[in-house]
Parts: C-alpha cells; structure tokens; sequence
C-alpha cells in the first residue's frame, strides 16, 4: 500500500458510502480513464470484466472465441461462462504472447468453414503488450473484434500508448498479486461510452431506470464496492513508483545473469515498455545444470517461493478437447520458464539472496548425473 489508501477507505466509512456506490467509485473511474484516455467502470474483478465484455460482444452458447493459450485460466473461463467454445492460439518466442501467424491461420481455417469466431481474446502477458499493430490489422481484415486481457499489463505500453486501450474492450485486474491491487477488482475500459454504460447497467444486476424493481434483462452483482474503489485510488497514485519497482527487479536479475549459460530473460519486444509484472526466465537444462523443477524445488527448500509459467490453457483438464492453433511453443514456454520473486517491496539484499540461491542450484544436482562406469 502507498500513503493514502487508508485515507480513502476510511473516508467510505465515515461518509457510510460503503456499498456499490459513492465518492470514490466514481473519483477512481475518472482518475482510470484519465491514465489510460479511455471510458471506464470499475467492477468486481477481471474476471467479472471478461465476462461481461464478452457478453457485450454477443458471444453466446454455439459461438467460438479465440484466445491465447499461455495465459492464465481467467482469461477463457468466461467463454465457457457463456456457453461458447474457446479456441486457443500460440504464442510466438519474440514477445511470449499470441503469435500473430497463427492468429491468421486460424482465421483463414475458420473463414474458409464460413464460422469465424466472435471475438479474440489476446492477452498481455506479464506486463508486456501483445503485438498488437499485426494482430489488430488480421482481427480487422476478418472483422472480429479484440478484447485485450490487460490484467497484468497495467502501466505498459506498446509504441507509446498505455496497455489495455487497443480492444473493442479491454480489461485490468486489481487482484492482490497485480502491480496495484484493490484487494480483489477490475476495470473495463472500451472507446465506446455506450458500451462501458451497459457494462455498468449489467454489472448492477441491471436495473431498470425507475423506482421500481424492473428488470428486462438478466444482470449480474459485478460492481466493485465504494470502500475498494478508495484503496484503488491511493495505488494508481504509485502505479509509477509500482512500475519503476517491478522493473528494477527484472533488471537486477537481468544483469545478474547476464553470463550465466542457460538461464534466459523474458523477451523486452522492442515495440515497447513492458512492466515487468512478474520476472520470468527461460531454463535450459543442459546449459543451465538443473532443470525448471529441480531449481523451484532447490529454492523452496531455501524458502524462497517461485512458480512456472502459466500452464498453457491446451494442455488444461478442462480445456484440452477443445481446438488449438499451434502450441508447441507454449508448450516449451512453460516447460522451462520460471517466474522468480517479483514483488514490489524487495529489497536489494534479498533479490541478492535470491540470485544467490539460483547460482547455487545447479551444484545441488551435478551427483544425478548417471554414472555408468
Ligand atoms: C491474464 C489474466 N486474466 C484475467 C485475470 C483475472 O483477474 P481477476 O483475478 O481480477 O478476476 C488474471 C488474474 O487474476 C490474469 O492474470
């Protein structure tokens, strides 16, 4: 937390403004869309944000919707929610996120079957901007419009514009492991006031205007709460700050590992300022001298808490019957990547521990090697 979060949050309480409407809800609308020069509404979570964007797009039971794999589960739920059918796209190895090759390919595949997808759902991953100046031109030339999964990419940019503006609809997530959270929230943004307005309606059980309890269409209980939407403001006071942490961190690890074989940083692409939300490293073994496991085994023992990336929503239980375009190489991204100790408030001495312990790793398991004398 920054300095005024507390301000704010008490000030719902002492104003009573506790509940889905007030002060602050409407101050952290505008302080949003002012950052990021978009409408705004600020909901329950982004996940809530998804489905209610998508819902918008009239995606609906029988439709398809295209989504990169490599992502978080929450990203294609909400396809499922509405009883449409997610089709997962691959990444490429430039930027982590969806290859704009393979995007095409599935459109063509799906344009030549006369059953294009109603909408795709290209997420930033860890911070950085999908590419989206090839990926919009192909969704444009088909005609199906783009919700941009920015949930982890707030404060980026891609050639200079802010992260989370280049869908039809655009979403963020402020739950508590983001780079400003507001305990559990999102915020849907879109170029189209209308239809932030209907996300708003929807989100508030939509309620029909007048006194009386009318209802023409179903709605849901997605609004964020005026005591929440006060700890937003106070962060998106130190979203910069945020930024200028979570990157520091990736580059004191950079430059830590900078002549160690086998260990390989998150591509920066070169179209813009990621932020660095997490820190992921790519391992490979033979260089490396440990495997991904072996070294999230070795650090945990050390207490020292890290985790894969992202499990590619293909290979998920619940996902794998459904279509794919590509995958291999998200396959490999989440075989070897690892996601190191990201957090804003590290200190030096322990991002030093952590580089420390890594070194180490690969010592711990030299005496595997088979030996066959
Ligand atoms: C890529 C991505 N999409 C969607 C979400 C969902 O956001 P929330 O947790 O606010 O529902 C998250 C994170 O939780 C995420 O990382």
């Amino acid at each position: 937390m920054g300095e005024n979060e507390e301000r704010y949050a008490c000030e719902a309480f002492s104003s009573n403004w506790v509940s889905t409407v007030g002060p602050n809800l409407r101050a952290f609308e505008e302080d949003f869309s002012r950052l990021v020069g978009q409408p705004a509404v600020c909901l329950a979570s982004g996940t809530a944000a998804i489905h209610l964007g998508l819902q918008l797009m009239s995606v609906g039971p029988g439709d398809e919707v295209f989504c990169s794999t490599l992502t978080f589960a929450a990203s294609a739920n909400p396809v499922r929610y509405l009883g449409a059918t997610p089709v997962f796209i691959d990444s490429n190895y430039a930027t982590w996120n969806m290859d704009p090759g393979c995007l095409e390919e599935g459109l063509r595949d799906r344009a030549a079957k006369g059953r294009l997808p109603k909408a795709v759902v290209v997420v930033d991953l860890y911070g950085q901007v999908a590419d989206m100046d090839p990926i919009l031109e192909i969704c444009g030339r088909y005609g199906v419009p783009v919700l941009e999964d920015a949930a982890e990419a707030l404060g980026a940019t891609y050639k200079g514009r802010s992260a989370g503006t280049f869908g039809q609809i655009s979403v963020f997530s402020f739950n508590g492991n983001k780079i400003i959270t507001t305990a559990g929230g999102g915020m849907m943004v879109s170029p189209d006031p209308a239809l932030v307005e209907k996300a708003r309606f929807l989100a508030t059980q939509a309620r029909d205007p007048g006194i009386a309890y009318e209802h023409s269409v179903i709605g849901y209980n997605y609004r964020m709460s005026n005591v929440l939407a006060g700890i937003g403001r106070g962060q998106l006071e130190v979203l910069n700050l945020r930024v200028m942490q979570r990157r520091a961190n990736f580059t004191h690890y950079k430059t830590a590992f900078a002549n160690v074989r086998g260990l390989e940083p998150m591509p920066d692409a070169s179209y813009g300022e990621p932020n660095n939300w997490l820190s992921c490293f790519l391992i490979d073994e033979t260089k490396f001298g440990c495997n991904r496991d072996q070294l999230i085994g070795f650090l945990d023992a050390e207490g020292i808490e890290t985790r894969p990336v992202w499990k590619p929503m293909h290979l998920q239980q619940v996902y794998q019957e459904y279509p794919t375009f590509g995958g291999k190489v998200a396959e490999e991204l989440f075989k070897r990547g690892i996601c190191l100790p990201s957090s804003s408030s590290l200190t030096k001495a322990e991002l030093d521990r952590v580089v420390d312990r890594i070194l180490a790793a690969p010592q711990q398991f030299r005496h595997e090697v088979p030996c066959h004398a």
